[in-house]
């Protein structure tokens, strides 16, 4: 089971929530022709169908906490088999947690870890102004990344709202949950020589153009 992933190649966009992820691993998608898995959608997704892993996950995601990795790691293997996943993927929010991302070494070969570093103040602004379209989740900001229709989606045309989880309390709860679980992952990655670091506090096209230049240079 595990040699069948072994081969699977993975770029992954590391930081706080609100650092930028999900905007640059819907770019560096395109542009790598590589799917991307983003845990939060996919639990965000599950939710919406109702499911019993979203009902599970609902839990833990309004309070600022993290899904437990067991629920994690099956959602990861069960996306691994997609054929799309063969040529590689890019990971946005995975890995979390130390145990994640031991567990990712046993399914992909990680080839960078692009960590996007940005101030807390900056982090809450970002996340406070957030829209997420509600049929297909593109990501825009009121100020930084507006839609060319109020509250309607660029790419599909669906309803823009916040997250449930981007109330300020639940935003700090998840940048706790960040310092207290999440960030020692960095320094498993920075042991093993694999994180790029690029200053997040600049424009969304400055931070594209940054992981360009890393990109460029690994893969
Ligand atoms: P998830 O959905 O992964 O949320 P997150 O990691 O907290 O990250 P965000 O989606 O909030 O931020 P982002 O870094 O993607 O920023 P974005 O590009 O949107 O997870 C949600 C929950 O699910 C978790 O709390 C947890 O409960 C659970 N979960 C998920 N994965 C899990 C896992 N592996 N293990 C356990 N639990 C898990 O940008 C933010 C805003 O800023 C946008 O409005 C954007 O337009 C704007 N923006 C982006 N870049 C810039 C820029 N450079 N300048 C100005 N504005 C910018």
């Amino acid at each position: 089971m595990v040699g069948e992933y072994s081969m699977t190649r993975a770029v992954v966009l590391f930081g706080p929530p609100g650092a930028g992820k999900g905007t640059q691993a819907a770019r560096l998608r395109e542009l790598l022709e590589r799917p991307q898995i983003a845990t939060g959608d996919m639990l965000r997704a599950a939710l919406a169908e109702g499911s019993s892993l979203g009902l599970e996950a609902q839990k833990h995601m309004e309070s600022g906490g993290l899904v437990p990795d067991d629920v994690i790691l099956g959602l990861i293997a069960s996306r691994l088999e997609e054929d799309d996943a063969v040529k590689g993927v890019i990971f946005d929010g995975f890995p979390r947690t130390l145990a994640q991302a031991e567990a990712l070494d046993r399914l992909c070969t990680v080839e960078a870890v692009i960590s996007i570093e940005v101030d807390e103040e900056v982090l809450i602004e970002r996340i406070t102004g957030r829209l997420s379209c509600l049929a297909c989740g593109a990501v825009f900001h009121v100020v930084y990344q507006p839609p060319d229709v109020s509250e309607v989606c660029n790419s599909c045309d669906g309803k823009l709202a916040p997250r449930v989880d981007d109330a300020v309390d639940t935003v700090r709860a998840r940048l706790h949950t960040y310092l207290e679980q999440t960030a020692s992952v960095f320094d498993y990655y920075a042991k093993k020589g694999c994180i790029h670091s690029v200053d997040g506090a600049l424009s969304i096209s400055e931070v594209s153009q940054q992981i360009d230049e890393v990109v460029d240079g690994i893969l």
